[in-house]
């Protein structure tokens, strides 16, 4: 496996953003960078879909006597998705320990290309999946994803403390407002966790028009070339 850097794109918050911000940071570097996707939301996987590749099947070749996937590609970003390994709701009766499996079987099958950087597509909670992913994957670091909510910074927290005792560097967080409001509460996690950029709310990200809001990544995407080149 060859790749530059693994970021975990996180909250313990359910649809705060976390999909849509990964296929984002994805596409908006997906020009100048090689750049994968692991979609670790095994109950939920949503980037097969982002990326409208939710009728393909990642083809299955042998590679050293070993039989792996090669991950199905959108522009230029490779993808590896349970979503279109199997159907959702096959998924949704799993329990633990045949998540934490999927999960590891999914990022150590996929046949990735030389990567500048892979993106894993963190499900909500601080349950199982997050051990896994801790535990298994050569993390360089996490984002965090917060809406301006009482609630999801309450939960903004709890992942602050999982990753914490984890060991896994936080990078920083990404405000995000996935609702057409405007007075909200201020976000503050204290000084070694920054902003790294402020997300309106924005209706093309609400339709899936994701490449129309590029123009809204541009900060994350300086954060994201930084951290590529260090
Ligand atoms: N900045 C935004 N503006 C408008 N809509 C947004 C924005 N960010 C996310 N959304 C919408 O909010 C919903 C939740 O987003 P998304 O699925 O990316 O969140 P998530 O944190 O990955 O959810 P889950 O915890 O279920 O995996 C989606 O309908 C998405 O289109
Ligand atoms: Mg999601």
């Amino acid at each position: 496996m060859n790749i530059k850097k693994i970021i975990a794109i996180a909250s313990a918050k359910g649809g705060v953003g976390k999909s849509s911000i990964t296929a984002l940071a994805a596409l908006s570097l997906s020009k100048d960078y090689k750049v994968g996707i692991l979609d670790a939301d095994v109950y939920g996987p949503n980037q097969h879909i982002l990326f409208e590749i939710e009728n393909s099947k990642p083809e299955i070749i042998s590679k050293n006597s070993k039989k792996c996937f090669k991950p199905l590609t959108s522009y230029g970003i490779e993808i590896a998705s349970m979503g279109s390994i199997i159907d959702d709701d096959k998924a949704a009766i799993w329990r633990g320990p045949m998540l934490s499996g999927a999960i590891k079987q999914l990022m150590t099958t996929t046949d990735w290309g030389h990567l500048d950087i892979l993106f894993i597509d963190m499900p909500p909670g601080t349950g199982d999946a997050y051990l896994t992913v801790c535990s298994e994957i050569p993390l360089d670091g996490v984002i965090l994803v917060s809406t301006p909510n009482v609630l999801a910074i309450g939960d903004t927290f709890k992942s602050i403390s999982t990753f914490n005792k984890l060991d896994i560097p936080i990078l920083g967080y990404i405000k995000n407002t996935t609702l057409p409001i405007k007075n909200t509460p201020e976000i503050n996690f204290g000084p070694d966790i920054p902003e790294i950029t402020s997300i309106p709310f924005d209706e093309n990200i609400y339709n899936m028009s994701l490449n129309k809001s590029l123009n809204l990544t541009a900060d994350l995407k300086i954060f994201l070339e930084k951290l590529i080149n260090e």
